[in-house]
């Protein structure tokens, strides 16, 4: 099967790390990756904010956890251990900024499960970054608070095998004669 296809079609969320670091050629072309993803006019309204420090990430992954809509444990961590957190913010000037940013994800995603590193996306960025304490860590970090979340994506080397997929649903596919 094409490499492309291959990799697209076997990429799992990843919930399990090795207690190490990904290498920084791994990151990088991760991220470098990520920014050819397809933007609406190409405008490449997204940003990619990278953390690494182990004390910002669980601090991250307590705020992350306060956003969900249910009760969970106070030792629930929603980035599963990942020792490199990237979150996906977005221009919410420009007119495509949800689907630019779910575009990023998607491409980065994928391009770790190409270079071997697991990854999961997760959720809530859009309730952070509408918060002020979501404001407050982008003015912290030189970002313009028009800038929404769209998602985070944790990266590290898998430490569990990659589980089945589900079966696709029967009516994914909708051709119209
Ligand atoms: C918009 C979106 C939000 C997600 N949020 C989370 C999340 O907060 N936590 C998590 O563990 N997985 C999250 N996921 C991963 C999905 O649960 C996962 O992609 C799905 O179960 C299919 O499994 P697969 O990625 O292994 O194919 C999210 C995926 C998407 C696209």
């Amino acid at each position: 099967m094409n490499q492309t296809i291959n990799d697209l079609k076997t990429r799992r969320s990843i919930r399990k790390f090795k207690d190490e670091q990904i290498s920084d050629e791994d990151l990088k072309i991760i991220l470098e990756t990520g920014t050819y993803a397809p933007t609406g006019r190409g405008a490449q309204s997204p940003k990619i904010v990278v953390i690494q420090d182990e004390e910002t990430i669980k601090e991250l992954s307590a705020w992350n956890r306060s956003f969900f809509p249910v009760e969970v444990p106070d030792d629930l961590d929603p980035f599963y251990g990942a020792k490199t957190l990237l979150i996906v913010l977005a221009d919410s000037e420009m007119p495509t900024w949800v689907e630019d940013g779910a575009s990023v994800l998607t491409v980065l995603v994928n391009a770790a499960h190409a270079v071997g590193v697991g990854s999961c996306w997760i959720h809530r960025a859009r309730d952070e970054f509408a918060s002020p304490k979501g404001k407050e860590l982008l003015k912290e970090w030189g970002i313009p608070e028009r800038y929404e979340g769209i998602g985070h994506v944790v990266l590290g080397y898998p430490d569990m095998e990659a589980p089945e997929p589900l079966p696709r649903k029967e009516d994914y596919i909708h051709f119209v004669d």
